[in-house]
């Protein structure tokens, strides 16, 4: 694939460090933009480190008009990889006009400065949550969509906005039309396997294996298993998680479909591995990793989730020919790596 300029909105963040790595590593040049609102400057120069290679970052906020044009006046800017955005379920429910203004009207105006400035590529983070409560699994990307919470509205209103410009430039024969990537993430875990950089959330962790890896470095006593009582297994919560440095990878193919012609319009597809672990099998898989014991206690159900969640991911396989390749063994080992060599995360 031929080397092109990407803006990386959110960049500094899990997902788009580790997408960083890959990217530098496949030759293209990047700028990054963030906040630094859920995140360190510090996973930046590990980006670096690991890579040997250099990227440019600037310190913004999506919401600056006058910041993104001069960015794309300065830069030339291929495509957008746009990560950018807040993503705490219930944190969301408590705030939901700063979730509205971070991820939608953040969006809207990320788009009105791309198009104004003729850059019309980009490959959005979208997830699983907006699946609602699937009737069944494995999920294809037909289903029903629903969200619970305003966080995974935010996500369900971005994905329609980006399809509303798509009819529109068709509706026009509009010359140079919008390539969209709608990427939709199960549950990513794990670490890029150098140890250097991983998941660094504040304070408590919401997500299971961050909080089980705090768990096994003895930050945190003993996890909570959320319901014993689902139908699933074992009777705890079933999930598709996938190694971050497949989802990072997961995010070159879809720049390289954007790259192809005949890919104007929306494409969307789901990032999972296709296979489901519950509760207690992600535990144990983790003990094994680490060698260090993750107790445990069952207790009530946690409001708004669900019984069983995971992907079809043919789709993604067909069209963008990409696959899972790393297992649950994997995730653990490097999310273990990257939890005790940095147990304080990046500060
Ligand atoms: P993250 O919080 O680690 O990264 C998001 C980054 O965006 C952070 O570095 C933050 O500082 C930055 N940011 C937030 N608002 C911004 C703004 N207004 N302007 C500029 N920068 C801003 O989260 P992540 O886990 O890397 O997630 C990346 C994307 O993937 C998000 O859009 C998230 O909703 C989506 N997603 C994440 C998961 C998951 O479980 N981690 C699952 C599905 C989808
Ligand atoms: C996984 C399983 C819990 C913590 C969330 C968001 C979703 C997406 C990914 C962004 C469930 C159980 C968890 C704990 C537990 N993010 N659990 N004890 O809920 O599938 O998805 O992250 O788009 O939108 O909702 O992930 O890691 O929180 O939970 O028992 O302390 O672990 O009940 O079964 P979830 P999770």
């Amino acid at each position: 694939m031929s080397n092109s300029k990407v803006l990386v909105t959110g960049g500094a963040g899990y997902i788009g460090s580790h997408t960083c790595v890959q990217l530098l590593d496949a030759g293209h040049e990047l700028v990054v933009l963030d906040n630094l609102s859920n995140s360190s400057p510090e996973a930046l120069r590990r980006v670096q480190q690991i890579t040997g290679k250099t990227l440019q970052f600037v310190e913004g906020d999506i919401r600056d008009r006058p910041l993104l044009d001069d960015l794309f006046a300065n830069h030339s800017i291929d495509s957008v990889i746009h990560f950018a955005g807040l993503k705490a379920v219930g944190e969301s429910v408590q705030q939901p006009l700063h979730y509205y203004q971070n991820n939608v009207a953040g969006t809207l105006t990320l788009c009105e400065a791309m198009a104004a400035h003729g850059v019309k590529k980009i490959v959005f983070s979208s997830s699983a949550t907006v699946y609602g409560d699937p009737a069944s699994v494995p999920i294809t990307e037909d289903f029903p969509l629903s969200a619970t919470n305003p966080y995974g509205r935010s996500k369900l209103h971005i994905e329609e906005m980006l399809r509303d410009f798509s009819v529109a430039d068709q509706a026009t024969n509009e010359l140079s039309p919008w390539s969209i990537v709608l990427l939709r993430y199960f549950n990513p875990v794990g670490a890029h396997p150098s140890g250097q950089i991983g998941e660094d959330p504040n304070g408590i962790p919401n997500n299971l294996m961050p909080y089980i890896s705090q768990v096994a470095v003895g930050k945190l006593e003993q996890l909570s298993v959320f319901g014993g009582d689902y139908d699933t297994v074992d009777g705890t919560g079933v999930r598709d998680y996938i190694h971050v440095v497949d989802l990072a990878n997961g995010h070159l193919k879809a720049l390289e479909k954007l790259d192809q012609p005949g890919s104007e319009g929306v494409s969307t597809y789901n990032l999972g591995t296709g296979n489901g672990y519950s509760v207690i099998q992600a535990v144990e898989a983790f003990e094994q990793a680490s060698g260090r014991q993750v107790p445990y206690k069952i207790v009530g159900r946690r409001a708004g989730d669900i019984a069983a969640c995971y992907a079809a991911p043919a789709l993604a396989a067909k069209e963008l020919n990409w696959h899972a390749s790393l297992n649950i063994d994997d995730m653990c080992s490097d999310a273990w790596r990257w939890q005790s060599n940095n147990p304080d995360g990046y500060s």
